[in-house]
């Protein structure tokens, strides 16, 4: 179904809470769905979106010292595909601390290349990124170290995710202007699932560019501790069939 070009969608926003660990943990269930080998890096602190895929354990970043001899991801199969999962956080230290600690000297960078670098042996036609609030920095340095080394014809994207609160959609606006990688487009999520709310939401739509899917509060999802494929919102599915194409102007997903 995919060509052989790479693409990484980093998902991330501006606020907490507002979904985004589990819009990466489907994004990357649909896309294995779809047709996709996916890698997910979870940076969250807190190890979510690996969680929500079954993945229990310690993060990579989570001791001072990797373990060479250890496998620092999982692999969940579907058909003759996989969703690997790296879980870098999780059960230890923020991922900023671990970083700065990775970061002061070349042999940590070394081994945090290694465990990339054996994780990309296996090619994958996505990279999802689950890219919290507190490791922009990580995220970044992670990006680097996978453009490094999962060669040029990474192609990189990002996705964000945000609630309908109006404050959080004007300064998102704000941010996307200021951004430096292209905006594959924003995900309004929770949006109450009544006509006044929905309306509201495409309304706010209108203001981006790109794909804007809208997606709403759905309570088989809150508070969820494990996602099936069931669990999948149609809204993702449809995201997840239109992330490898080329960015539409505007495309509204309801
Ligand atoms: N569309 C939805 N409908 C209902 N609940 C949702 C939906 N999307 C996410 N949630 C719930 O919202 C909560 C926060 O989600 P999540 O942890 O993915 O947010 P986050 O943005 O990654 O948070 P953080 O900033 O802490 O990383 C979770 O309990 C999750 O189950
Ligand atoms: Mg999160």
């Amino acid at each position: 179904m995919y060509d052989n070009h790479m693409l990484s969608i980093e998902v991330t926003g501006i606020k907490g809470g507002v979904g985004k660990s589990t819009m990466a943990a489907l994004l990357s269930l649909s896309l294995l769905r779809m047709g996709g080998d996916v890698l997910l890096m979870d940076l969250d602190p807190l190890g979510w979106s690996s969680y929500l895929l079954g993945i229990r354990g310690e993060g990579v970043l989570t001791s001072t010292h990797l373990d060479d001899s250890k496998e620092h991801w999982s692999d969940i199969t579907f058909e003759d595909r996989r969703l690997r999962v790296i879980k870098m956080l999780g059960n230890g230290q923020k991922l900023d601390l671990a970083l700065e600690d990775y970061l002061r000297n070349e042999a940590g960078i070394d081994q945090l290349k290694r465990v990339i670098a054996s994780a990309l042996k296996d090619s994958f036609q996505f990279i999802i990124i689950d890219s919290s609030l507190s490791s922009k920095n990580g995220t970044k340095t992670l990006e680097y170290l996978i453009r490094t080394i999962a060669k040029p014809s990474l192609h990189m994207r990002r996705l964000y995710v945000t609630d309908l609160n109006r404050i959080s959609i004007e300064t998102l606006l704000n941010n996307i202007v200021k951004e430096d990688v292209e905006n594959l487009g924003v995900i309004i999520n929770m949006v109450p699932p009544i006509p006044s709310h929905v309306e509201m939401a495409e309304s706010y739509a209108t203001m981006f560019k790109g794909v804007v899917s809208v997606i709403p509060f759905i309570e088989n999802l809150f508070n969820i501790e494990t996602l099936s494929p069931s669990s999948i919102p149609p809204q993702v599915m449809d995201l997840a069939g239109i992330v490898h194409k080329p960015v539409p102007d505007f495309l509204l997903i309801v």
